[in-house]
């Protein structure tokens, strides 16, 4: 079976909407640090942009949940492979992701990072499947809300592919 890819949001629309997170979140951290904890692998390359745009002082971490595993179905299970490597105690948090679905990783993420006393903590995501919603999650800045389909790009995979697509676009398969 082939598949293709149509492109949901051009390059320029992703980059034009990082823009004005950047600002928003510049504006709304005026007078602090921004801690930003990047969800690998796929929130990366919206992180790295996003920061570029931040004005205010950045600092960065990652880490790993389990999510899907080669197929578009989720799993369910959310499981810590790499922790943060610096505590977030104190500090002003914005967890960077690039999609939130079902809403179980973020959910469960959130608490986690909560229970780790941070000064503030907040989510942004590059997109928002609302449709799919499973468990309720609080989301401070979107890039986009999008209908239910499976999407890859910019830092989005299919079976690990297709990540490094500068642009969002739906996996469509050819009979
Ligand atoms: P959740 O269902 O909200 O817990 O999302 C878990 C993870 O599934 C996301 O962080 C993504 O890595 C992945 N995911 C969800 N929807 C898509 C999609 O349309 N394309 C690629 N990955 C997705
Ligand atoms: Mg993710």
């Amino acid at each position: 079976m082939s598949e293709h890819v149509r492109v949901l949001l051009t390059e320029k629309e992703v980059d034009d909407r990082i823009q004005a997170i950047g600002e928003q979140v510049s504006r709304d951290y005026a007078g602090k640090q921004v801690h930003l904890v990047c969800v690998l692998k796929g929130g990366s390359f919206f992180m790295c942009e996003l920061a570029k745009r931040i004005t205010v002082p950045v600092s960065l971490d990652f880490m790993a949940v389990s999510s899907y595993g080669a197929t578009t179905k989720s799993s369910g299970v959310v499981k810590i492979v790499k922790d943060l490597d610096e505590t977030v105690k104190g500090k002003d948090v914005l967890v960077v992701e690039d999609i939130v679905d079902s809403g179980r990783t973020l959910s469960y993420l959130l608490e986690m990072l909560k229970s780790r006393e941070p000064a503030s903590l907040r989510l942004c995501t590059l997109l928002d499947k609302p449709d799919r919603r499973v468990v309720p999650v609080n989301v401070d800045y979107t890039g986009f809300q999008i209908p239910d389909e499976f999407v890859v790009g910019y830092g989005l995979d299919y079976a690990q592919r297709y990540r490094n697509l500068p642009y969002i676009g739906v996996v469509e398969f050819d009979d």
